[in-house]
């Protein structure tokens, strides 16, 4: 085998490990899988595509020995010790210059080690995000890859084989160096749980607001799927409000405990975005929301104690469902402005050196939180790769400065009636906070020098300053 038989190896084969083989198996790559568990590897071979060559093995060794160099192996397994173990085991099988793949949601400081731990050794470590989900890895996802620019260069075909396309582009780009393919799908997965959280406050209004049944919510829904607020979020949405529960015959959506899981990557944007001094409070307010949702049976006892009911919101239907849209789409733009923004501060802060253009660009498709909005964004960006908030861009500022007024209604009426709105109300007051000249943060000043003498700066002189205060 003239050192070449497969193309690709990959460790895990769940659901996405399994699509992405196929998926690459597809498009011509050779390609061969390990799982422990050997109905995994079965299944992977009885799914391929026939003609195309996709093999299933029960260990490790067989698999590297299997591989041509530089071998290229992606690990899809739970994030944390998983990564760590499967590092070890693969060590003793691999030679220099082979590229390990961690493609899981891996947290970023964990990349940089192991990228350190495995360059010692002489191997590429790359943490490359991959988003789409299960329908995605088949068929196309977004792929955010991150580090040695040498290494990617190898795998660069295959990605770009496999990735979604937008006007013939691949959605795929070397994001930077070290772990940056991570940090920007945390982020990525930070402005997903904003747009969720936002999507989720549009339904309480219009459900139990002005009373749209599941119906009329897919109608409204797939309407907005159909004009500026195009996105794959929305339009998942409108399908969840049609699909039936076998178990009773209702819709499922109505089934569901309202306890929103997680696995932590929303949470680790709002942790490190804290860490670098760079206000996403969507996104805090996305994760904060989802805590929230866990506390029900707290939820209930505060329900019976506050007596809460639900107050029809008392606005003509067709107007309310226009400022609700307007609301969806101005506070998602101010998501990915948060995000974007965050993306801005850690490349330099971090030395990852994220070419925003191309995340934008590569966010377009294949991934949850495209939308046609990308396609303005990405406008903004190629005019300006170093602008540091989307909210600067004067297109961006029309759009929003046009919904300003119908999100202003939106939360009034809301918060009137007693509707938890979170996320809208973060992002509009962002916005009110940001395009503000003067923000009251002079009396802060003000009061962290009167009781700790930490001192301010002056409007009319440079320079530090202390005062005893009422003295
Ligand atoms: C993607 C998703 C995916 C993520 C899930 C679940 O881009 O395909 O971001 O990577 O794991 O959305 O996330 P939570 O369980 O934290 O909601």
């Amino acid at each position: 085998m003239a050192n070449k038989l497969f193309d690709f190896g990959m460790i895990g084969l769940g659901v996405m490990g399994r699509n992405l083989l196929l998926n690459m198996a597809d498009h011509g790559f050779q390609v061969i899988g390990f799982d422990k568990d050997p109905k995994k590897g079965a299944l992977l071979e009885s799914s391929a595509t026939p003609g195309s060559i996709v093999k299933g093995v029960n260990t490790l060794a067989e698999m590297v020995k299997q591989l041509g160099t530089p071998r290229k192996i992606m690990m899809l397994v739970p994030a944390g010790k998983p990564v760590d173990d499967v590092i070890n085991d693969l060590l003793p099988l691999l030679d220099k210059n082979d590229i390990v793949i961690d493609g899981g949601n891996s947290h970023y400081t964990d990349t940089l080690r192991r990228v350190a731990f495995l360059q010692e050794k002489d191997i590429h470590f790359m943490g490359v995000g991959i988003s789409g989900g299960e329908h995605g890895a088949r068929m196309g996802p977004s792929i955010m890859p991150g580090g040695d620019p040498a290494a990617y260069q190898s795998v660069k075909p295959i990605f770009e084989a496999v990735a979604a396309k937008v006007n013939k582009s691949a959605c795929v780009a070397h994001l930077g160096k070290g772990a940056a393919g991570h940090y920007v799908k945390m982020v990525h997965n930070g402005i997903e749980y904003a747009i969720m959280q936002l999507i989720s406050e549009t339904y309480d209004l219009l459900h139990r607001g002005v009373g749209l049944n599941n119906d009329e919510l897919y109608k409204v829904y797939k309407t907005w799927n159909e004009g500026e607020l195009q996105s794959f979020l929305v339009e998942i949405t409108k399908d969840i409000f049609l699909q039936e529960d076998s178990k009773t015959g209702n819709r499922l959506v109505d089934m569901i405990l309202d306890k929103a899981g997680s696995k932590g990557t929303g949470k680790w944007t709002s942790q490190d975005a804290m860490d670098l001094g760079v206000p996403v409070p969507v996104i805090d307010m996305a994760v904060s929301m989802r805590d929230l949702s866990s506390y029900k049976e707290e939820r209930v006892k505060a329900a019976a104690l506050y007596k809460t009911t639900t107050v029809p919101i008392a606005v003509p239907r067709e107007v309310f469902i226009q400022q609700v849209h307007d609301a969806l789409y101005f506070s998602t733009i101010i998501s990915y402005a948060q995000g974007l923004a965050m993306l801005h501060k850690a490349s330099a802060e971090l030395d990852m050196q994220v070419p925003l253009p191309e995340v934008v660009r590569i966010w377009r498709g294949g991934c949850i939180i495209r939308s046609s909005l990308l396609e303005v964004f990405y406008g903004a960006y190629q005019a300006n790769a170093q602008l540091s908030n989307l909210l600067l861009d004067p297109a961006v500022a029309k759009m929003l400065q046009a919904k300003k007024q119908p999100i202003h209604h939106v939360i009034m009426h809301a918060t009137q009636t007693g509707y938890p709105v979170a996320g809208l109300m973060a992002a509009l007051s962002y916005f009110d906070a940001y395009r503000t000249e003067h923000l009251p943060t002079n009396l802060i000043q003000a009061q962290r020098d009167y009781f700790g003498a930490h001192t301010y700066q002056r409007i009319d002189e440079s320079g530090v300053f202390h005062t005893e205060w009422g003295s």
